[in-house]
């Protein structure tokens, strides 16, 4: 676990926060999933409500939000990002907020009836930060405690969405379209003869080759307006080519440096969203990754310390695809 995970994911819950870039890539529609909520709804309904709940790598609390709606009063969170923990606080009245990595977490042990995570503990670095964070949930639940967990799966709908936006920030990274765009701008800025030759003829119309493969990508969803809503990326690419086209028709109306700076935050935008995604895919768990870690479990308490339950998955929209794994336990 390194400093840059934790300021990397503080910018992320700090542009949420915010709600930077017109909206465009900061909602994850983790909080307003339908299945994930019934999914939480129902392991609360089933505890009694003076449980003491421990949420790992709880981001801005969509998990204990549920919990904290259903009238649970101990309520803890821990993650590596403080700007999370300040939402998550601003969200739930009274919840705890831990900032410490998952393998590290400093937690008094046995302490919590019931350990959640949601997209979280797989966040955790390599395989062998995985155990450890895994030993930190053991070491601080209580006998009779149990652990229900989400997490992302190598094979299922949310990978395929990561590997499909990857493609298309590449599409768009190697276009050179926001590149253009700014060598647009700044021609326009400059004395009229500039603007009127054919060196300015062949920049538009490099800019519009950029625009081209990015306009067909756009395109060829049937269901675009649909698909825009739906799908922060291709809402992102959406207000990339517009914002930039406005920009540069209206250019009398923005100035050279506000203008730049735009495109510049588009372009970090955009790096902090392949990174988010690339380190979705790397977080990801096979089937084999967890045998391999019950197994190590296994060894390191015995077999009867840690009661797994059969591996599960859960679908959304009655996909065919899972979209995570359930992963329950109990420390018996
Ligand atoms: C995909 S988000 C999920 C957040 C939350 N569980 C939810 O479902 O909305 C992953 C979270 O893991 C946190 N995180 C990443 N690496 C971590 C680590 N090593 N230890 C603790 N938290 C970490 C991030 O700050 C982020 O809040």
């Amino acid at each position: 676990m390194t400093n840059t995970n934790a300021k990397n994911w503080d910018n992320y819950w700090q542009g949420r926060a915010s709600q930077q870039s017109g909206n465009a890539l900061i909602e994850v529609g983790i909080e307003r999933n339908h299945e994930l909520k019934k999914f939480w709804t129902k392991v609360f309904s089933n505890e009694v409500k003076s449980t003491k709940v421990i949420d790992f790598a709880c981001g801005a609390g969509s998990v204990l939000e549920h919990a904290n709606n259903l009238g649970f009063s101990d309520l803890s969170g821990l993650d590596v990002s403080e700007k999370a923990l300040e939402v998550m606080s601003q969200k739930i009245a009274g919840a705890k907020t831990i900032c410490a990595p998952v393998n590290l977490t400093g937690l008094e042990s046995e302490a919590y009836d019931l350990a959640v995570s949601q997209f979280g503990i797989e966040y955790a670095g390599d395989k062998d930060s995985l155990f450890k964070a895994f030993k930190e949930i053991y070491r601080t639940l209580r006998f009779g405690g149990k652990i229900v967990i989400i997490a992302h799966t190598t094979d299922g709908v949310i990978m395929e969405g990561c590997l499909a936006s990857l493609k298309q920030i590449n599409l768009i990274k190697e276009s050179g379209f926001i590149e253009r765009s700014q060598q647009v701008f700044t021609a326009l800025k400059e004395p009229s003869e500039k603007t009127n030759g054919e060196a300015f003829y062949e920049l538009t119309q490099k800019l519009n080759d950029t625009a081209q493969p990015i306009m067909e990508w756009l395109k060829s969803y049937p269901e675009l307006e649909a698909e825009k809503t739906k799908n922060e990326f291709m809402r992102f690419a959406y207000h990339l080519l517009e914002s930039s086209h406005r920009l540069i028709t209206h250019h009398t109306n923005y100035s050279e440096t506000d203008a730049l700076n735009w495109f510049e935050g588009m372009k970090e935008e955009l790096e902090a969203y392949k990174g988010r995604m690339l380190s979705m895919t790397k977080a990801a768990l096979s089937s084999q990754d967890i045998s391999d870690l019950k197994e190590k479990l296994a060894a390191e308490y015995g077999p009867s310390k840690l009661d797994f339950e059969e591996l599960k998955t859960l679908h959304f929209n009655s996909n065919t695809k899972p979209a995570a794994w359930v992963i329950r336990a109990s420390k018996p």
